[in-house]
């Protein structure tokens, strides 16, 4: 199926994922988008749309915010996938309902958290103390969810009228 990923991102991490899923779709035909771009996307030619975004400050990305409240009635008659990336793997739940609205998040077929990263080579100075007082890291890390990515794209990609086979899913699980 036709597959439009559709991401923003402030430090990388959401696009490396971004990219990671696209990889898993190796039938599909995949055309990734990165909002940051500010780039009119057309969603007509696609059936499935796949949306990911980091989480600050609790919640999704303005941009993504945005492309979603622009584009929601198109949304609800497309396939949708939704992941995040984000540090706060306890708090990732109540952190996409506030980034999603309740009905695309109905709507979704999966939505995941995938992890994150502090990238502190792409943070400025003020990022790089908020990031120390919130989590005491002093350095990068990387806590991304392989598994969760491969679930995603199974529930993603499974025929719909197949019975739920994969691991149930909760967005918080790591
Ligand atoms: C300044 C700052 C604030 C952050 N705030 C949150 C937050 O509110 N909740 C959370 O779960 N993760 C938070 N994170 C972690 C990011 O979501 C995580 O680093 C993510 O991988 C960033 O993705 P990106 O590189 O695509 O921007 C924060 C990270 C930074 C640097």
């Amino acid at each position: 199926m036709k597959t439009a990923v559709v991401y923003a991102s402030k430090h990388g991490t959401t696009g490396f994922v971004a990219q990671k899923i696209r990889n898993l779709l190796p039938d599909d035909e995949v055309v990734m988008f990165n909002l940051d771009r500010r780039e009119r996307i057309d969603l007509r030619p696609f059936g499935r749309i796949i949306i990911g975004s980091p989480l600050y400050s609790g919640t999704s990305l303005p941009v993504v915010r945005k492309f979603i409240e622009q584009n929601l009635l198109d949304l609800l008659q497309k396939e949708v996938g939704i992941f995040v990336c984000c540090m706060f793997h306890d708090k990732a739940d109540s952190q996409i309902i506030k980034g999603f609205p309740e009905l695309l998040r109905n709507h979704a077929r999966s939505i995941r958290n995938m992890g994150g990263e502090y990238r502190f080579e792409e943070m400025n100075c003020i990022e790089r103390l908020v990031v120390k007082k919130i989590s005491g890291a002093t350095g990068s890390v990387s806590e991304i969810n392989a598994r969760n990515i491969e679930l995603f794209v199974r529930e993603l990609t499974v025929d719909a009228s197949q019975p739920c086979f994969t691991e149930p899913n909760s967005f918080v699980k790591l």
